[in-house]
């Protein structure tokens, strides 16, 4: 599936969406109040069979990631909803960070008061050396500030290390309470428990407080515009019988869940995928997020080859099939859409939403919602 590099055309339209940005914070998006099931309020403000755009970390192709600012950009510029990944402090209040160690998203390697907490940790069997969330109370974690994860891709977005704190997810719930409001359409919450196991060893499991949260903002309940995801399995069976929420099944590209391994249950993710797989995934989810290779692979040169069946399979078993992770610099992109040998240029990211939306699948999370709301435009042109 190769392609030419990008047309003039292309660049043009890449350099009016970066562009666009920095006017985004002006605008306001029309569309529906959600009423019924989530994904109808984000069909109604894109057409019906839209797919769902979730907001990956917020806008952090923009903004430094799981900040209040990448969240408010994304909505802004047409996400349907924003994703905080969820780890716990000391005094077990959940917050946005990718990771319980927090040196390589936050500023805390440079606070002298903290040295002393650096530490190593098992997370998930792997040795981690850094500063861990959960040795921090919120009062503390709060001192520090985010900074970009991946300066030397995305340089531009380093003007923002050191402005944003780290934000508890009630922060994320009330800001996107407050843009569905000025916005006049409802922005979803589509959270992550991280590392659910590690959490529990740690003696601070996620589960409790994330029911807690969300029932205390009146989200826990089948029309709320939110979904529940992880990359284990056991946490999310416990937590279909307490959440009334869709919950989404992580599937990573190789591996296990992190329950099985630490269980001893032999099973991986290969075997999730299978169609056997799948219906059982179909008992306690709604959803189904794969790593985008699962989707449509690619060769031993980062070449797509052709899609497997795996969303056929899902939809079979009654599951939405979300995938991860839409990134336009040629880092990210397969082979056939890189621009350059420059890691962090932008490629034809349009051509591959077009081959991943073709497809089938229901929904797509990006680090560039404004990319993806355009792509998804795109793609409901073509079908009229
Ligand atoms: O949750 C979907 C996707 O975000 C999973 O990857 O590692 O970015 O949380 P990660
Ligand atoms: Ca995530």
């Amino acid at each position: 599936m190769k392609t030419s590099a990008l047309t003039t055309g292309l660049r043009q339209r890449l350099t009016l969406i970066a562009l666009s940005t920095l006017a985004v914070l002006g605008t306001t998006s029309v569309g529906s109040t959600a009423t019924a099931a989530p994904e109808s309020a984000v069909k109604a403000s894109r057409g019906e069979d839209g797919p769902v755009i979730v907001a990956h970390r917020g806008a952090s192709g923009y903004r430094p990631e799981h900040t209040l600012a990448a969240y408010e950009l994304a909505a802004r510029m047409g996400a349907d909803y924003i994703e905080p990944d969820l780890v716990s402090t000391a005094d077990g209040v959940l917050v946005a960070r990718h990771e319980p160690e927090i040196g390589g998203t936050t500023d805390v390697a440079e606070r002298p008061e903290f040295a002393d907490r650096k530490t190593t940790k098992l997370v998930d069997g792997k040795p981690v050396t850094g500063w861990f969330a959960e040795d921090f109370t919120l009062a503390e974690l709060k001192t520090l500030r985010a900074v970009e994860r991946i300066p030397d891709l995305r340089p531009s977005n380093t003007i923002y290390d050191g402005r944003f704190e780290i934000p508890t997810l009630q922060e994320v719930i009330d800001l996107a309470k407050r843009l569905s409001k000025e916005l006049g359409r409802e922005i979803g919450i589509y959270a992550e428990t991280k590392h659910p196991t590690y959490f529990q060893q740690q003696g601070r499991p996620l589960e409790p407080a994330l029911v807690r949260t969300l029932e205390r903002n009146g989200l826990n309940r089948p029309n709320a515009k939110v979904y529940v995801q992880s990359f284990e399995v056991a946490n999310l069976k416990q937590l279909s019988t307490q959440l009334r929420v869709p919950l989404v099944q992580l599937v990573d590209a190789s591996g296990a869940p992190y329950d099985f391994v630490a269980s001893g249950d032999p099973r991986t993710y290969d075997d999730l995928v299978t169609p056997e797989g799948l219906r059982e995934i179909a008992t306690y989810a709604q959803g189904f997020g794969p790593q985008k290779d699962r989707v449509i692979p690619r060769d031993a040169n980062g070449y797509l080859t052709e899609p497997t069946t795996v969303v056929d399979d899902a939809h079979a078993a009654g599951l939405t099939v979300h995938a991860w992770t839409f990134r336009a610099e040629n880092e990210f992109l397969p082979a056939d859409f890189r621009s350059s040998d420059d890691p962090a240029a932008w490629g034809d990211i349009f051509a591959e939403y077009e081959a991943f939306l073709a497809t089938g699948i229901d929904g797509v999370f990006a680090d560039h919602p404004d990319i993806a709301v355009e792509a998804a435009r795109a793609q409901q042109l073509a079908r009229r």
